[in-house]
């Protein structure tokens, strides 16, 4: 029994010492130390031998169990040694290699120009206002004055979710009034920016989607020279200084008196040119004082307060901004468009 130890022990050493990976040392283990391997095969014949011959042989076989188990314990540890080595080897990762180049994107020149607007704004004391493009006939219409048989409120110009025609994609920012009339405390300035929707063909002036910048005062003594001193210096500001404005008069059902603002073409000084369609003038904006009717809509008493607002295309205002002939430039989003600006 005595030898039969020692042969397991030089055999189950040697064996461990070549074990190759972390699965064969475990199945080396379970062939020497498992319950079925081979010390434990010989541990089982103890019971034959003799009272006296027990100790020693015990021992003895204790000593054989405790070098197997050291053994496997520093191989282990050796191979998990090498499997780290190897992978820090296999996965090393050249810092020094130059990366990918990312493409930096380009600020779009309609958000250009509206972060200017923004900047004129809040520098006149307005706060900027955000609201939904899914809106309510009765704030795109109904609380603006709008009777029934307005002809924007036709299936043919609108979109609308539902047959009653209460829920519809706004088709102006000026809903946005009747929201900060409702919400806000007086006096008002805000502006509201945001997209709007109208059944449109494309072409070169016209898309189904634009958007808008609805702007807004209400407070006490507010007259038209109001309105016309700010939407001046807007256009001073955004066009360059004698920046030439011309007001008309025109109708919409929530102002009154209502006008429109156009701005001298840049290109032909008001002579008339391709660029204005041989007029002199590009209009910019739909403007006027606020409807009495409006106001006392959303509980404001018109005795008191009085206000104006506009509603300017944003789109539009970045063409006449950074001269760009066609609107379907600003929506195309090709690169080599936008980094221009
Ligand atoms: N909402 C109008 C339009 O879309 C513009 C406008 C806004 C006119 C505010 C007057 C006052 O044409």
């Amino acid at each position: 029994m005595k030898e039969q130890l020692a042969q397991i022990r030089t055999q189950a050493l040697a064996a461990f010492s070549s074990a190759g990976s972390p699965a064969a040392l475990e199945e080396l283990r379970v062939k020497y130390l498992g319950k079925k391997g081979e010390l434990t095969a010989v541990l089982k014949q103890m019971g034959r031998l003799s009272a006296q011959e027990r100790p020693a042989m015990g021992q003895l076989a204790n000593e054989v169990r405790a070098a197997l188990e050291d053994a496997i314990r520093a191989t282990s540890e050796k191979l998990a040694q090498a499997a780290l080595q190897q992978r820090l080897k296999e996965e090393t990762l050249d810092v020094t290699i130059p990366g990918t180049p990312v493409r930096q994107g380009h600020r779009h020149p309609m958000y250009i120009a509206l972060d200017e607007i923004k900047d004129i704004f809040v520098g006149m004391g307005f706060t900027v206002l955000d609201g939904p493009e899914v809106e309510l006939a009765s704030y795109n219409f109904d609380k603006l004055n709008a009777d029934e048989g307005h002809p924007s409120r036709d299936w043919s110009d609108t979109f609308y979710f539902d047959s009653d025609s209460r829920v519809m994609l706004r088709s102006q920012t000026s809903p946005m009034q009747v929201r900060a009339m409702e919400t806000l405390p007086l006096p008002i300035r805000i502006i509201a920016p945001g997209r709007v929707y109208r059944k449109d063909e494309v072409d070169a002036t016209h898309s189904p989607m634009f958007h808008q910048v609805e702007g807004m005062v209400i407070d006490k003594n507010v007259t038209m020279a109001d309105l016309k001193g700010t939407l001046n210096l807007l256009a001073e500001q955004l066009f360059g200084k004698g920046t030439v404005t011309r007001f008309r008069p025109h109708h919409f059902p929530f102002t009154e008196p209502s006008c429109e603002m156009d701005v001298q073409c840049h290109k032909c000084g008001g002579q008339g040119c391709p660029t204005c369609k041989g007029e002199g003038w590009i209009e910019l904006l739909g403007a006027g004082m606020i409807h009495p009717n409006v106001l006392r809509m959303s509980g404001i008493d018109p005795e008191v307060w009085s206000g104006w607002a506009f509603g300017m295309g944003l789109e539009r205002t970045a063409m006449r901004r950074f001269k760009i002939a066609d609107l379907r430039l600003i929506f195309e989003n090709d690169v080599r468009f936008l980094e221009q600006f």
